[in-house]
């Protein structure tokens, strides 16, 4: 294998320089990381199937016109994405009360929102992300508000289409995190869909019993996660039935011939 330089290493993700200017290999990792860096695990597979459910949604997401930053999957744990200069803020959409949300406000994990809400996190693993307000966001030029416009909009949007795309499989979106990244044209800044939208995410509950099949799974203690990711990759029609086992099986193998 050639040797690549590696950009950074972040709680879940690697990402290499890619094979031309403007472009980044992201490598899924397996790691999983919570409450901001104080527990830490590995979910054997994790990686594998992030990568294969992120190009989903990015497929589809790009076939109703959202801009974003996925070219193409390169094997089973990378994908060739442009590279963004990320806008420091982490966009939240929720449907469902959950999460710190329930906790802030004291409100019943599973509560139905009377719409969907926003909220805005400054990217700062130090500072635990705290949730800060678009005047901030304006204040210390995290982003201009005409950016968090069309980030807000392009975001209500993809609640629109995932919680659609989720409902056919027989889950719930209650909630999820998206980060957006600038690309210069001609000296003008557009906005791209970046990073991942995968299990890690999102929370996404069975519609019939509530069983959760996401991270929570890893954060709660609650065991099944690998399980749980995989579900969401057959729901979707990305693991063949009584594949499940493929997928590192065939990872494995191909280790094994140095591919
Ligand atoms: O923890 P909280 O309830 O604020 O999370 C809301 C949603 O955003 C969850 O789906 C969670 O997975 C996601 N999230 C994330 N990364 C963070 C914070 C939240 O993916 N740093």
């Amino acid at each position: 294998m050639t040797r690549r330089r590696q950009i950074y290493e972040g709680k879940a993700k690697i990402l290499y320089e890619g094979p031309e200017p403007g472009t980044i290999i992201q490598y899924f990792k397996d790691d999983a990381t919570a409450f901001n860096n104080q527990k830490k695990g590995t979910i054997n597979g994790k990686g594998v199937l992030n990568n294969r459910i992120s190009e989903h949604i990015y497929t589809r997401l790009g076939h109703i016109g959202i801009p974003h930053h996925f070219i193409r999957r390169l094997n089973m744990r990378e994908q060739l994405v442009r590279q963004v200069e990320i806008v420091p803020i982490e966009v939240i959409i929720r449907n469902v009360a959950a999460g710190t949300l329930a906790k802030r406000l004291g409100l019943e994990e599973g509560t139905p929102l009377p719409r969907a809400l926003v909220e805005y996190c400054y990217k700062d693993d130090a500072l635990g992300d705290p949730l800060v307000g678009e005047d901030h966001i304006e204040c210390f030029g995290w982003a201009s508000n005409e950016e968090m416009r069309d980030i807000t909009e392009m975001a209500f949007r993809i609640n629109d289409f995932m919680c659609g795309l989720f409902s056919a499989i027989n889950i719930r979106l209650v909630d999820f995190k998206l980060e957006f990244g600038r690309v210069w044209e001609n000296e003008y800044p557009r906005l791209l869909l970046a990073d991942e939208i995968s299990p890690d995410g999102c929370r996404l509950w069975d519609m019939e019993s509530d069983e959760k099949l996401d991270k929570d799974r890893f954060r709660r203690d609650l065991g099944g996660e690998v399980e749980a990711y995989q579900e969401v990759a057959r729901r979707f029609g990305l693991l063949p039935e009584g594949a499940e086992n493929e997928v590192l099986d065939l990872e494995q193998h191909r280790k094994k011939r140095g591919k």
